[in-house]
């Protein structure tokens, strides 16, 4: 069968993944999406630089816009990163151009993903994200697909990998804060601007793509009360710790509905944890997803949220779907039917 060819944009922690999984496991996927998935052209800022990866195979293009213009390419994947900037003028071109897109950009979908999925709807393209949720937990596809049948009632969890590494390794050890976040950008997990990370920014990304799959309503990231950990020390840790709690950063979302539709709330804030409850136990970079629907009752999706091999498989697990010719709409609904919401007032809401 012809091959899925693929231009890759960014050949950082997850492009460089990317590359590793396709060259590893490329036999099994190609099984599995009933094609081979082939890396025809690359791209990133600097073409000396050694990456762990071999990529005299691939055509390297100084543009990557010129991916777009490619007719060799049948799917762009963006892994550069940044709300709007290369980013997104390379998504823009691609749907435009007819080509499918996968990216692990949270900050451009929870910024333009109605825009995006727009675009892809009308150019009859699949646009792909799974990686920018939750890094290899396919949280995406556990709302978008594994809980369609269900009125989802809430969605909460460990959404970010760097604060949730970086309180798990405070616990106890009492490490330093600003230690232990410049481990985690060594190690990978970190956004290129880690307060993105520590002020809850990118959980807060995450959340409202979440609550939009989850709801049926527009992406609506500008109402996420969000606050982050940077101000938790290791006293606040190991007082928690006496009082038979740890400390996590939690997202949560939830919808109320009345006659004047859906009230959304959308919070990521640092909130004390029962020892023994489930968002409890996930160390390092670990993130936990939670899912409550009307039939399916209470689903718990955990695993590494951040990191090369765990972003990289579910990026490739896009393609994989998209070689098998799996085309659904990027949010669930189709874009025109996503609802906007309100933001749901604290008060009334707690008072329920
Ligand atoms: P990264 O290691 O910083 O890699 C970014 C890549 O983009 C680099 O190869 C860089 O080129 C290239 N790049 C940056 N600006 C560019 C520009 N203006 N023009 C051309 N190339 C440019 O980032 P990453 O961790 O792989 O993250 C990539 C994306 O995945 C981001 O959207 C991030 O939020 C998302 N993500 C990351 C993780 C994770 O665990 N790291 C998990 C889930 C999602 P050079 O290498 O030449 O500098
Ligand atoms: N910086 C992000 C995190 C990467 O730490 O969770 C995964 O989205």
């Amino acid at each position: 069968a012809d091959s899925l060819r693929i231009a890759l944009a960014g050949l950082g922690t997850v492009g460089a993944g990317v590359i590793r999984v396709l060259t590893e496991n490329g036999d099994l996927i190609a099984r599995r999406a009933g094609r081979p998935i082939e890396i025809v052209a690359v791209n990133a800022r600097d073409r000396s630089k050694d990456r762990g990866v071999d990529l005299s195979g691939y055509d390297w293009e100084d543009d990557m816009t010129a991916f777009a213009d490619r007719d060799d390419v049948d799917v762009v994947v963006e892994l550069v990163g940044g709300s709007d900037g290369p980013a997104l003028a390379l998504a823009r071109k691609a749907l435009a151009g007819g080509k499918g897109l996968v990216t692990a950009n949270k900050a451009m979908i929870a910024h333009h993903g109605m825009e995006l999925a727009e675009a892809a709807e009308q150019a009859g393209v699949p646009l792909r994200y799974e990686a920018a949720v939750a890094g290899g937990i396919p949280a995406v596809k556990g709302l978008g697909e594994g809980a369609a049948a269900n009125r989802i009632e809430r969605i909460y969890g460990i959404l970010n990998g760097t604060c949730n590494y970086i309180l798990s390794q405070m616990e106890g050890s009492g490490a330093d804060f600003g230690d232990v976040l410049k481990d985690a950008q060594e190690l990978g997990y970190a956004e290129a601007d880690p307060t993105f990370d520590v002020e809850g920014v990118d959980a807060a990304h995450k959340l409202s793509i979440l609550a939009s799959l989850a709801f049926g309503t527009r992406i609506d990231f500008d109402a996420v009360d969000c606050s982050g950990i940077s101000a938790i020390r290791a006293a606040d840790i190991a007082q928690a710790d006496q009082l038979g709690f740890v400390i996590r950063l939690i997202g949560l979302a939830d919808c109320t509905y009345d006659e004047m539709g859906c009230h959304l709330f959308q919070r990521v804030a640092p909130c004390l944890v029962a020892k023994d409850h489930a968002l409890a136990g996930p160390k390092g970079p670990t993130n936990a997803v939670v899912i409550e629907g009307d039939h399916v009752g209470q689903l718990l999706l955990q695993g590494a949220g951040a990191g090369m091999g765990p972003t990289a498989s579910a990026v490739v697990a896009d393609l994989i779907d998209i070689a098998r010719g799996f085309n659904p709409p990027p949010l669930g609904l189709p874009a025109t039917m996503l609802q906007p919401s309100t933001p749901a007032d604290p008060a009334g809401r707690h008072n329920r």
